[in-house]
C-alpha cells in the first residue's frame, strides 16, 4: 500500500482502534452497552454466583459444567497445582526481579522443558491449559515467598482456586468471605475479548508457534502500565493522595501536568467499565471487613473528582486496586494477578485461534522516502 493511493491514508486505523479483525465465541466487550458476556452470560450472571473453576470450565468448553464436569474439572486443577522439583530448583537461581518479568520467564522455561510443547492438537492444548491455570497460583506465591526467603507452601488440594491462592501467599487458610472476593475479583478478569494480551497470544499462536510461546506473548504485552499494570499504577496512585481531603489537589496536579489517572478510560467502552460496579461492591465490603475504608473512601472520591473534571469512566483497573490490597496482596504482585485471572481467556483464545487458524498480517502504509540512490561511504556526509 503506498501513500500515493489517496484512499490508502483513509484506511490507517492507528492501534487497530474500530477494526473487527475476527469472529469470536468467547465474549462479547460491547462498548456502547457497557456490557461484558462471557460465552452467552452477562458478567452480572456469574459474578458472585459462579466460582472461577466453573468459568474457567465454561470459557475453554462452551457451556456451564454440569456436576460431574465440575467435580472433574476441579479435580484436574488440583493435581496440576503443584511445581516440579526441577522447575522449583530453576526458580530459586532467578534474580527476582520485575514480578512480571519474572512470571514470563518461569513460563518459558516451563515450554522449553515441555518437550511437548510444539503438539498443537487441541487434547495437547487443553492440557497445557488446564496445566497453567492450575499452576499459575503457585508460581506467583511461590516467587513471592522464595524472595522473601520464606520457606515454601505446597498446595492445598481441599481448598478452591482462590482460597489455594490466598492459603499459598500467606500460609494460613483464609476468611471464606475474603475467599469469595478473589474468586470474584478471578471471575470478573478472566476474559475480554481481543485486549492488547489476548490479541498477542492469538498473534503469536496464529504462525502455529506454540502454547508457552502465545502465553509469554500475552505476559509481555499485559506488563505494561497502559494494560495489566494499571492496577498496581492505580494503587500506588491512592497511596499519593493518601487521604480523601487530598484527592482534588491531586486530580488539579495531574491535569496541569497533563498526566494520565491510572485505572480511567477504555478503548472499547463508551461508559463505566461493566466489571467496575462489582470490583467496587467487593472493594467496599472488604475495606469494612478490615476496618481500613479510607483507600475505598479515596477511590470513591477520585472517581466523581475525575468524573467531574474529564468525564471519563474508571475501568476494571480502578476498584481491582483497593480490593487486592484489601487482600493483603502485595501491590507489585497486582498485575501477576490479573495475569492469573486472564490465563483461562487466553487459553481459551488460543484454542479458538487454532481451532480456524489464519495467520494475522495487517499491513501498513509506508509513509518514508522512495527512489534514493546507493552512495558509497566515502561519498556519504558526515
Ligand atoms: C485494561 O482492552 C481491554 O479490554 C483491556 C482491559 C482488559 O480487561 O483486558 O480492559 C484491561 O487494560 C484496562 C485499561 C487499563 N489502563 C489504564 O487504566 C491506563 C490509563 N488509561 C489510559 O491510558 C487509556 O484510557 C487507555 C489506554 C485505557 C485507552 O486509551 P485510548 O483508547 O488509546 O484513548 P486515548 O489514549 O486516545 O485517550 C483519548 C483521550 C485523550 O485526550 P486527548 O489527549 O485526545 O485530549 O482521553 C484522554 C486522553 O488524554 N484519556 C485520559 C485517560 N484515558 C484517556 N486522560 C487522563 N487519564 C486517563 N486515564
Amino acid at each position: 500500500m503506498t501513500a500515493q493511493d489517496p484512499a490508502a491514508a483513509g484506511h490507517v486505523q492507528k492501534g487497530l482502534e474500530g477494526v473487527v479483525v475476527s469472529e469470536t465465541q468467547l465474549s462479547d466487550v460491547d462498548g456502547a452497552r457497557c456490557q461484558l458476556i462471557y460465552r452467552g452470560y452477562e458478567i452480572g450472571e456469574l459474578v458472585g454466583k459462579a466460582a472461577y473453576e466453573e468459568v474457567s470450565f465454561l470459557l475453554l468448553n462452551g457451556h456451564l459444567p454440569s456436576r460431574t464436569e465440575l467435580a472433574d474439572w476441579t479435580e484436574q486443577l488440583v493435581t496440576r497445582r503443584a511445581l516440579s522439583p526441577d522447575i522449583i530448583q530453576l526458580m530459586e537461581q532467578l534474580p527476582f526481579g520485575n514480578p512480571m518479568a519474572y512470571l514470563r520467564s518461569v513460563i518459558s522455561i516451563m515450554g522449553l522443558a515441555d518437550s511437548c510443547a510444539e503438539d498443537l492438537s487441541p487434547q495437547a492444548l487443553r492440557e497445557r491449559a488446564l496445566d497453567l491455570i492450575a499452576k499459575t497460583p503457585t508460581l506467583i506465591t511461590l516467587f513471592d515467598r522464595l524472595r522473601h526467603k520464606r520457606s515454601m507452601l505446597g498446595p492445598r488440594p481441599d481448598l478452591g482456586h482462590a482460597a489455594n491462592f490466598l492459603f499459598m501467599l500467606h500460609g494460613e487458610e483464609p476468611d471464606p468471605e475474603f475467599a469469595k472476593a478473589l474468586d470474584a475479583y478471578f471471575v470478573l478478569l478472566a476474559e475480554h475479548g481481543f485486549n492488547a494480551s489476548t490479541f498477542a497470544a492469538r498473534t503469536a499462536v496464529a504462525t502455529q508457534s506454540d502454547f508457552y510461546s502465545g502465553i509469554t506473548a500475552a505476559l509481555g504485552t499485559l506488563k505494561g502500565p497502559l494494560h495489566g499494570a494499571a492496577n498496581t499504577k492505580a494503587m500506588e496512585m491512592l497511596m499519593e493522595i493518601g487521604s480523601p481531603d487530598q484527592v482534588e489537589p491531586y486530580v488539579q496536579k495531574t491535569l496541569s501536568d497533563h498526566k494520565r489517572f491510572m485505572g480511567f478510560g477504555h478503548r472499547v467502552y463508551k461508559g463505566e467499565d461493566p466489571r467496575a460496579k462489582h470490583l467496587k461492591h467487593f472493594s467496599h465490603q472488604m475495606g469494612a471487613a478490615r476496618g481500613e475504608l479510607q483507600w475505598f473512601e479515596i477511590s470513591e472520591r477520585l472517581q466523581d473528582a475525575v468524573w467531574q473534571a474529564k468525564k471519563l469512566y474508571i475501568n476494571v483497573d480502578f476498584y481491582s486496586a483497593s480490593l487486592l490490597y484489601y487482600l493483603r496482596i502485595p501491590v507489585d504482585l497486582f498485575t501477576p494477578m490479573f495475569a492469573c485471572a486472564r490465563t483461562a481467556g487466553w487459553a481459551a483464545h488460543i484454542l479458538e485461534q487454532l481451532g480456524d487458524n489464519r495467520l494475522i498480517r495487517p499491513l501498513a502504509l509506508y509513509v518514508g522516502p522512495r527512489d534514493l540512490k546507493f552512495a558509497p561511504l566515502d561519498q556519504r556526509s558526515a
